[in-house]
């Protein structure tokens, strides 16, 4: 260890980082590895955007509204259920939301908890806060491990539904049997739940320690302009603005996120295609090449390849992974869970991107017949 990283707090000297998704900066690739969105946001982004620019640019002298007041009102009746503004905390992307969550809630005496697999910046954004852990493992089956959940004593634990990388979504039933017992902060992690048939905001009203975490990175097609937030109990909202950077969504982004929620319209048709493209590749997967694929609630497959000789099995997913990237697809491998190892992750692109996909994935087959 150098002098320097001797200099930092032992925790942050080994840490593990987040590692995110590949982005390539050059043309050519089949981009199916972050689960963004494969259409445009409404054009009434780009509207709102350049009226905010300006001929000049000369707003963006200004700080932007500290609370970020009017999409706070905004998301607020969006979501209805007699959410208010009191409700509501934006983040720079929702990764800002759940950074905070974990500020607020979680030390070494307050454990955060979390289910493996589940999104993986969880441990490391403990790790960051030099916090304690508890941990619940799925098994395949990746059915909620409800009554684990309900005796666990973590001060706040992190649920994500649809889950990722599986997309398998937990029924509010069944959320209902954690909160029965469960006096931690639940925070539902709900990124993909537009691609839902349910999702935990009806809750909200009844249970005050209930958490939904929301992005606008994946059904609004604006990962590029970072807003998420949380719906909560309003005194939950005010701790979290306590350790909030007072100006943590920039002008842009706060008008982009308002422009983008106003078109619900637009918004329906995006979701539509999208869900439709993804039950046609589910299908497919398990039907027609007879490989073990979740039923996804979310904007993403979570697939298991067999070779011609039909195995499957961490090998054979990191084969498939390799030829993929070879042909310019990139999609997402999680090798180091025995749950995710045999598996790949495959974002939801236009039906073009998929036949693409699919295409490779045939030429790949050929490969393995040896
Ligand atoms: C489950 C989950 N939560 C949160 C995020 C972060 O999204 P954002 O872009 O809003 O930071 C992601 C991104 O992939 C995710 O998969």
């Amino acid at each position: 260890m150098s002098d320097l990283t001797a200099l930092s707090l032992p925790h942050i000297a080994k840490l593990h980082a987040y590692t995110p998704g590949l982005q390539p900066t050059e043309r050519g690739w089949t981009k199916l590895n972050t689960n963004e969105c494969p259409y445009a946001p409404s054009p009434r982004v780009a509207e709102a955007l350049r009226r905010e620019i300006g001929e000049d640019g000369a707003s963006l002298r200004l700080y932007p509204s500290p609370q970020s007041s009017p999409l706070r009102a905004a998301i607020a009746s969006h979501h209805g259920e007699g959410l208010t503004a009191e409700n509501v905390c934006v983040g720079n992307g929702s990764d800002d939301i759940l950074n905070l969550l974990i500020r607020a809630f979680c030390t070494q005496e307050a454990a955060a908890g979390y289910t493996l697999p589940s999104y993986s910046l969880y441990p490391v954004l403990i790790e960051i806060q030099d916090g304690a852990t508890q941990v619940i493992e799925f098994d395949r089956a990746m059915r909620l491990p409800l009554d684990r959940i309900a005796a666990s004593t973590a001060r706040a634990f992190f649920l994500t539904s649809p889950n990722a990388p599986t997309g398998v979504a937990f029924a509010n039933a069944d959320l209902e049997r954690v909160l029965a017992s469960f006096r931690g902060l639940l925070v539902v992690d709900e990124a993909y739940a537009p691609f839902a048939t349910e999702n935990a905001v009806p809750l909200l009203a009844r249970y005050p320690n209930v958490v939904v975490v929301r992005t606008l990175s994946k059904a609004y097609a604006l990962a590029g302009i970072r807003v998420g937030y949380a719906l909560a109990h309003p005194e939950i909202i005010g701790l979290l603005d306590r350790v909030r950077d007072s100006y943590n969504v920039n002008r842009l982004s706060q008008v982009a996120a308002l422009a983008a929620l106003g078109d619900t319209a637009y918004y329906s048709g995006v979701v539509e295609k999208i869900k439709a493209t993804r039950d046609r590749c589910i299908r497919g997967f398990s039907t027609h090449r007879g490989w073990f694929t979740y039923e996804s609630q979310a904007n993403f497959i979570f697939t298991e390849p067999k070779n011609a000789l039909g195995e499957s099995g961490p090998a054979i997913s990191k084969s498939a992974y390799d030829f993929l990237f070879a042909h310019k697809v990139l999609v997402r491998h999680f090798p180091k869970h025995a749950l995710t190892a045999p598996f790949l992750r495959i974002s939801v692109g236009t039906d073009d991107e998929m036949l693409v996909l699919n295409e490779t994935l045939d030429a790949w087959l050929k490969t393995t017949n040896a």
